[in-house]
């Protein structure tokens, strides 16, 4: 029989952990028990109506029914760098600057493969999205965990950061609005990161896929910082903003070099994003004004029934700025994964431990806001009688920044 074990890097990674939240909730519904999934940040919500139209007539013309270019449509990323200009007032040259992907995370997988060298070093936030510090292990280069620390309002310190630096190290990773904890960074955070990447001499990749999900003021772009122009990549989906998960649809954004790398890269192992979403999502942009804000109330609606719900059991939780998830804190003196095992066990409810997205996440558990109000409080009040938080924390604490 052949050799069938798992190649050296994926056997390093852990089992995604969505996977495995699959499993459990598939188990269970097997079973014939009710779930509440809390879990995972997919939107239950439609794509929108006008892109959708657009991409049926789109799919209809024959010249989008062959092979697309990897780095994107000239008049799709004409329509993302107009659009850029607008939102965050940075001019981006489409063709050299911007390129089509096949969702963000197929760009934040593979922009390390096309950058990185065995033995090289990339900063990654813990917690954080797993995929940073799997395109790290995946190109052989060594993922170097950086805290996010509720102090700081889960915002990298510069100092954490210097500390891990070597001379090996050539990337770092930011992401705001961030998955898990919904923190929104200030403007001058950027500042900040960008002097000292000039000062360490690395590249930042900024993950923005949550740039139009926000409660207060909408968030920078990494890119608005004119030191990062020649040594910033910036990740941009369509997935959050428009519904538009199951379409695989993103961008990236940034100096010329990188761009370059990551197309070249493409190049190699995929043909592109199917052109009738490119040209959909694209011109949906223009319609972003009148969406974005009917979107936000939606989320805004689901994140305060999710803080009243929480902080009505007592839970430590703090007031997300962005993205769709609330971060809380697990009862205390029990682990994470135990305390989220033992809600589904005896609730049907599933949440998301915190250390699935690094050791930094112990103590929390992520809520998902992709499901209706109804479903967060009727999973939020299935929680009662079992969830010995110490004190009922009813003040309304300031946003995260
Ligand atoms: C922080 C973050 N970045 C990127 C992505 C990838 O989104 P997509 O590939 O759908 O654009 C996700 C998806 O959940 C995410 O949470």
């Amino acid at each position: 029989m052949a050799n069938m074990e798992p190649s050296a890097r994926l056997a390093a990674l852990p089992r995604y952990l969505f996977a495995e939240l699959e499993r459990k909730r598939a188990e269970a519904e097997a079973a014939g028990r009710e779930v509440l999934d809390l879990s995972i940040g997919d939107p239950d919500l439609p794509t929108p109506a006008p892109i959708l139209d657009r991409m049926a007539q789109a799919a209809r013309d024959k010249a989008n029914h062959r092979y697309p270019s990897s780095a994107g449509m000239p008049a799709a990323r004409a329509e993302i760098a107009t659009w850029f200009g607008g939102r965050f007032g940075v001019t981006l040259d489409p063709k050299r600057e911007t390129a089509m992907l096949i969702g963000s995370k197929e760009g934040i997988g593979h922009f390390p493969l096309a950058f990185l060298n065995p033995g090289d070093e990339v900063l990654v936030p813990d917690p954080g999205y797993p995929v940073y510090a799997a395109g790290a292990v995946f190109a052989g280069a060594t993922p170097v965990r950086y805290p996010l620390r509720e102090a700081s309002g889960f915002v990298p310190e510069i100092r954490e950061l210097d500390r891990r630096v070597t001379g090996r190290t050539r990337l770092v990773w930011v992401n705001y609005p961030n998955n898990p904890t919904g923190a929104v960074a200030p403007p001058s955070f950027y500042e900040e990161i960008a002097a000292w990447a000039v000062k360490r001499d690395l590249v930042i990749a900024s993950d923005a896929a949550y740039s139009e999900l926000y409660y207060d003021e909408p968030p920078p772009s990494l890119l608005q910082v004119a030191a990062t122009r020649d040594r910033a990549i910036e990740f941009h989906s369509f997935s959050k903003t428009f519904n538009m998960t199951g379409w695989r649809l993103g961008f990236a954004a940034g100096a010329a070099p990188l761009i370059d790398l990551l197309v070249r890269f493409k190049a190699n192992v995929d043909s592109g994003a199917p052109q009738a979403t490119q040209i959909a999502a694209a011109w949906g942009l223009a319609g972003l004004p009148a969406h974005g804000p009917a979107l936000r109330g939606v989320y805004r609606e689901r994140r305060d029934a999710a803080l009243d719900g929480l902080r009505r059991l007592g839970c430590p939780v703090r007031t997300p700025g962005g993205a769709f998830f609330v971060w809380g804190r697990v009862p205390e003196g029990e682990r994470a994964l135990d305390f989220v095992s033992r809600v589904f066990e005896s609730t049907g409810v599933l949440l998301t431990p915190g250390t699935g997205f690094g050791d930094e996440g112990e103590g929390y558990f992520r809520v998902s806001l992709t499901s209706s109000v109804d479903t967060i409080r009727r999973a939020l009040e299935k929680l009662e009688g079992l969830t010995p938080w110490r004190t009922p924390d009813v003040s309304a604490s300031a946003a995260i920044r």
